[in-house]
């Protein structure tokens, strides 16, 4: 069955079938009976059914009464975006889901032209979901639901409000007007959401605050803009900690918080800005005196954009998903019947330096660790590989970190280049250097001629050493090229001690955090040869100078569950 399809993943979130579109409106000669409901099937038979869909980004993230809720944007009909609905499934874990029938679908004036993002708000013990409609006449504006029933615990019928559209544009593009972010409440009690928008041509997020969640008012002042962008999508904002390692609900404010907002760029990628938020005059100011400038920290250097983030008041954590959107081209989407994947939950945390965000995969991801293979100590010479052997490479979880017996011969780094993805595309896996390239080859072939390098370098700059990490796809498949080949961070972490990477691995899919979660990079490949078992994992240097593994462990990962909940048809 894998072999039909090499590329669908085992353990990330990704769909399983599309006969959504007769749920969505029951039609009459097919009648659905109301009260009952079958689990249909897990993952092991998911390739007996021909499905085509398109999934897309994380919409209403939360986690309500024991259950974590998954809505995105979804299309029931093709592999490429259109009929904008919400999908919804639920879990437990955050790993093992439950796809339920589509939470929303265009239906009334005010969004039949599609159910765009949104976002969910918990108020007075009950989920309030915001999102962009587009209405009759292709205008964004934005409306209300909730859940029609509490006490079913998957919340599985949502009510549009009567009441909507809630906000509509004045004085703004009804084209760039859209995804309103979970609210938050000020010392006031009033509730505060930022809506994505373009004021003179420049992406921006507008404040709108409301009593009582029906009625918005717009704030004078702006929140934010960025002139390197013309529309801020999918902003988020939220606290974190300055001395905690326990994730912030939304409204929390105080001592010892610093505020994140982020936004994704129109098709580029999350961006985001560490700052203090004032709750009494709902400024946000960010710790660079120049918000263009640190508006340069991305959540992740790869493929992975509108993420949404959550908080997560059973453990504590506030929690970041992204959507990782296919690298091939669309005639190949199409023939796979499917389109885009989430990425492994992240617990998002302030580093210590107050700096920039530390991602790391949820600990659930761990219950999915099988056979393991580790090793400690070992030297890689100079242009040697080795191969971690006994394990399903093309589904496994590495950590693996590399010391460096002192730095003396690093290459200069070049000063004139301070784009680290150019950096990495100037010299991919296969340029030797002195320090680096080493590090994983995942998805490889047995001859290597398909591969995905994750790797570092190590420069030396004017005052301190500079850590590149890159991800090399530009060898991931003989058959397909993927977009955006290589990938680069520069890694915030002193070569001296330790250079750690953590990889996870799932056919398709691969997401590599270096230094605990300090920069992250995911990419989507296509290998052609590296599928199943005929996918192997090296551990690689091609510098001139030996690197030692301090300490390696790879796991072999099983499959989420993934179960269906359909109605099912009544007897004719
Ligand atoms: C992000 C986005 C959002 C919009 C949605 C439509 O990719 O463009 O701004 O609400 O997708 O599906």
């Amino acid at each position: 069955q894998q072999n039909e399809q090499p590329h669908r993943t085992g353990f990330h979130f990704q769909p399983l079938k599309n006969w959504m579109n007769e749920c969505n409106g029951s039609s009459p000669s097919r009648p659905i009976h109301p009260n009952r409901i079958l689990v249909l099937c897990y993952r092991s038979c998911f390739f007996s059914y021909i499905y085509i869909y398109c999934v897309g980004n994380v919409t209403g993230p939360m986690y309500y009464k024991g259950v974590y809720h998954l809505f995105y944007q979804y299309n029931p009909y093709s592999a490429e975006w259109g009929n904008i609905s919400w999908a919804h499934s639920v879990s437990y874990n955050l790993i093992d889901w439950i796809n339920l029938e589509l939470a929303m679908i265009p239906s009334e004036p005010y969004d039949i032209k599609g159910c765009w993002s949104g976002s969910a708000t918990i108020v007075d013990n009950k989920p309030f979901m915001l999102y962009t409609g587009i209405n009759f006449a292709e205008e964004q504006v934005q409306n209300l639901a909730t859940p029609k029933n509490l006490s079913d615990p998957f919340l599985q019928e949502w009510v549009k409000s009567p009441l909507n559209p809630l906000i509509t544009p004045v004085d703004i593009d009804p084209n760039f007007y859209r995804d309103p972010s979970t609210a938050w409440q000020s010392v006031d009690k009033m509730w505060r959401i930022l809506i994505g928008s373009q004021i003179d041509g420049h992406g921006a997020a507008i404040l709108y605050k409301s009593n009582d969640f029906i009625k918005w008012e717009r704030a004078d002042k702006l929140f934010l803009s960025s002139n390197k962008s013309v529309i801020l999508e999918c902003p988020d904002f939220y606290p974190v900690s300055t001395n905690d390692r326990n994730g912030l609900d939304t409204s929390v404010n105080g001592d010892d918080i610093k505020h994140v907002f982020k936004a994704s760029n129109f098709s580029d990628a999350d961006y985001y800005i560490i700052g203090t938020y004032d709750s009494k005059t709902d400024g946000f100011i960010g710790d660079s005196e120049l918000m263009d400038d640190i508006i340069q920290l991305r959540h992740d250097y790869g493929v992975f954009y509108g993420s949404k983030s959550f908080y997560d008041g059973a453990k504590k954590r506030r929690i970041l998903w992204g959507w990782v959107l296919e690298a091939d081209n669309k005639s190949n989407d199409i023939i796979r019947g499917w389109s885009g994947l989430q990425s492994i939950p992240r617990t998002v945390l302030l580093d210590k330096n107050g700096k920039q965000l530390i991602h790391w995969p949820i600990e659930e991801v761990e219950q999915l660790r099988g056979e393991k293979v580790s090793l400690k100590n070992k030297e890689i010479k100079s242009g040697s590989v080795f191969e971690i052997e006994g394990i399903t490479a093309s589904q496994a979880d590495v950590e693996v970190s590399f010391n460096l017996q002192n730095l003396e011969g690093a290459e200069l780094i070049d000063e004139r280049v301070h784009d680290p993805q150019l950096l990495c595309r100037q010299s991919n896996a296969s340029v030797s250097g002195v320090y680096g390239p080493f590090g994983l080859l995942v998805l490889a072939s047995e001859d290597l001629t398909e591969q995905t390098a994750i790797f570092f370098r190590v420069f030396k700059g004017r005052d301190n050493y500079v850590v590149l990490m890159c991800s090399d796809q530009s060898r991931s498949s003989v058959t397909t090229s993927v977009k955006e080949a290589i990938f680069g961070s520069f890694l915030d972490v002193d070569p001296n001690q330790i250079i750690s990477l953590r990889t996870l691995i799932d056919h398709s899919i691969i997401e590599s955090f270096g230094g605990k979660g300090k920069s992250c990079i995911t990419t989507r490949v296509y290998p052609k040869m590296a599928t199943g078992k005929d996918a192997h994992i090296y551990v690689f240097n091609n510098g001139t100078r030996s690197v030692t593994i301090s300490s390696l462990s790879a796991w072999s990962m099983r499959n989420a569950q993934i179960a269906e909940i359909i109605k099912e048809e009544s007897p004719q």
